[in-house]
């Protein structure tokens, strides 16, 4: 029998776990099929690829980087930790919890090197077409390479979309931006805190880029931060150049006018404001549409497009669990196509995604959903090979992460977490985050 062919968009965290869980399945002797992943870029890792671009590419597409310099993890690496290969493995020695990006990327491309998978990327190739054909039940897939400036055309048995949902910016208006005197850019363009020294920043949102890019500001120098809220403020105890004011109403000149009657003059408005599902490359019948929340639609087990079980998505939840997330659903998508996991009938599949965002709308509390991510990644984990790990030690640092950052903001970076793969406390780093301005991989692997 033809092997199957296997097209993955995308070689972020996502697309990766994908191309190692079918490399881990070769290495045990099973046949794999054939596999092609596309990757936009020159070289993999995703967002935590940086780019000093914003705009487009030199390839002329978007450009998809949003992460920017001087980014640590926002939260515990004991919450993301590959269970196939630990942090102790990679670095050979134990390092602090919250990694900069430099150190999460060399992690990343640890296990992918040491897999040997790269050879399955075609690197400079943006997916621009995929259409699925019901007669021959197959994939065409058309990507432009841009080092060559030609398109090739492939048919495929599955498509897995691993694009990534934090690189298309949702970019709100607000009377007077049009004429605002200043600077107005979303954080997906933003890159490098000391532009803002000694200015007077005004920040839309209160999700994670409002809070690490405010603090960022802050920490490099900025004169103020003010953070206007659509729906609640932070509230964590920030510092005292540092205020949350209700939600922005106009901007006249250089003044912000907030709902609250204040007004504040301010030289430049980061828009903190998310990001959006965005799949330009996927016509009507295969395009996800979905909120940013843990039980994505239309998703059966969260992985699986119910409208062409044939065609997979990874990675398209809200993340709290990110890195063991995605191969928990990489390896469960491999067994799917490998036909080690059978699919149920079409009304089940139907039924799974309504009833997860059920469950997830009668959830409590942040701490009930990150019990829930918790709960939704040993599901998946326990239908595979993929190593099992102590889920309950995971909810736990980020439990632990939660009631430190409302202890300290600036300082919940110092402390250091259980792994739940080695079962090993990680030590505190040499250098208090506020203190430590050299987020360089050296840096951070300086030992006492
Ligand atoms: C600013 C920021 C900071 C973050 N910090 C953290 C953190 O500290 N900890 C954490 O765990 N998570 C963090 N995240 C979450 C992040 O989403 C995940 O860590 C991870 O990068 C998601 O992996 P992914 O592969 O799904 O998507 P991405 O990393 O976005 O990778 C998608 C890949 O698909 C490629 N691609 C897209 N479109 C096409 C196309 N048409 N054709 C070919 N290739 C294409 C892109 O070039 C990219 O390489 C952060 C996100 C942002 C935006
Ligand atoms: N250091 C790090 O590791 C780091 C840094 C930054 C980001 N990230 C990651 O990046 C991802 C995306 O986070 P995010 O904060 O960019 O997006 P997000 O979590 O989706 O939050 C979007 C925010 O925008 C607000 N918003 C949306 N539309 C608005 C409007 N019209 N006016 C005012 N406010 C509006 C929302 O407010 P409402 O609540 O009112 O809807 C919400 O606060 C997350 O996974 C996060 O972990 C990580």
């Amino acid at each position: 029998m033809a092997k199957k062919r296997i097209c993955i968009i995308g070689a972020g965290p996502s697309g990766l776990a994908q191309l190692r869980a079918f490399q881990s399945a070769a290495n045990s002797g099973a046949e794999i099929p054939e596999i092609v992943c596309y990757e936009k870029q020159s070289d993999w890792g995703g967002l935590w690829n940086y780019t000093w671009r914003t705009g487009v590419g030199e390839d002329g597409e978007p450009c998809h980087g949003s992460m920017y310099r001087y980014l640590w993890s926002n939260g515990p690496k004991e919450g993301l930790e590959f269970a196939d290969y630990t942090f102790d493995e990679h670095f050979g020695q134990e390092i602090a919890s919250y990694p900069p990006r430099a150190v999460l990327f060399d992690y990343i491309k640890g296990r992918v090197d040491k897999a040997g998978v790269r050879d399955w990327i075609k690197f400079n190739h943006v997916v621009r077409d995929v259409r699925f054909d019901e007669a021959s039940s197959t994939f065409t897939v058309t990507a432009r390479n841009s080092k060559d400036d030609c398109e090739v055309s492939k048919e495929f048995d599955h498509v897995i979309v691993a694009s990534g949902h934090f690189s298309s910016p949702n970019v709100p208006y607000y009377p007077g931006f049009e004429s605002y005197n200043g600077r107005i850019l979303h954080a997906h363009d933003f890159r490098d805190a000391r532009e803002f020294a000694d200015k007077d920043i005004l920040i839309l949102g209160t999700s994670y880029s409002a809070e690490d890019i405010g603090s960022q500001c802050w920490k490099y120098g900025c004169k103020s931060v003010t953070v206007a809220h659509r729906t609640a403020p932070m509230g964590y105890d920030w510092p005292e150049n540092w205020k949350e004011v209700q939600a922005l109403v106009r901007v006249d000149g250089r003044t912000a006018h907030f709902k609250d009657g204040s007004s504040k003059t301010v030289d430049a408005i980061i828009l903190c404001t998310g990001y959006k599902h965005h799949f330009s490359f996927l016509p009507d019948d295969l395009r996800l549409k979905t909120a940013n929340r843990l039980a994505a639609a239309d998703l059966y087990k969260g992985v699986v497009w119910t409208k062409n079980p044939k065609m997979f998505y990874l990675g398209m939840q809200d993340q709290w669990y990110t890195f063991n997330m995605f191969d928990a659903q990489a390896w469960w998508v491999r067994d799917c196509i490998m036909g080690r996991i059978p699919l149920p009938d079409q009304p089940v599949i139907e039924a799974d995604p309504v009833a997860r965002e059920a469950a997830e709308d009668a959830l409590e509390d942040d701490y009930a959903c990150i019990r829930y991510q918790g709960a939704y990644v040993e599901e998946l984990i326990a239908e595979t090979d993929y190593p099992s790990f102590d889920i309950e030690a995971a909810n736990q640092a980020f439990f632990d992460w939660k009631k430190h950052k409302k202890k300290g903001i600036m300082q919940f970076r110092d402390h250091g977490y259980t792994s739940p793969m080695t079962g090993k406390k990680a030590p505190p780093h040499h250098t208090s985050w506020v203190e430590a301005l050299d987020d360089s991989l050296e840096s951070y692997l300086q030992t006492g």
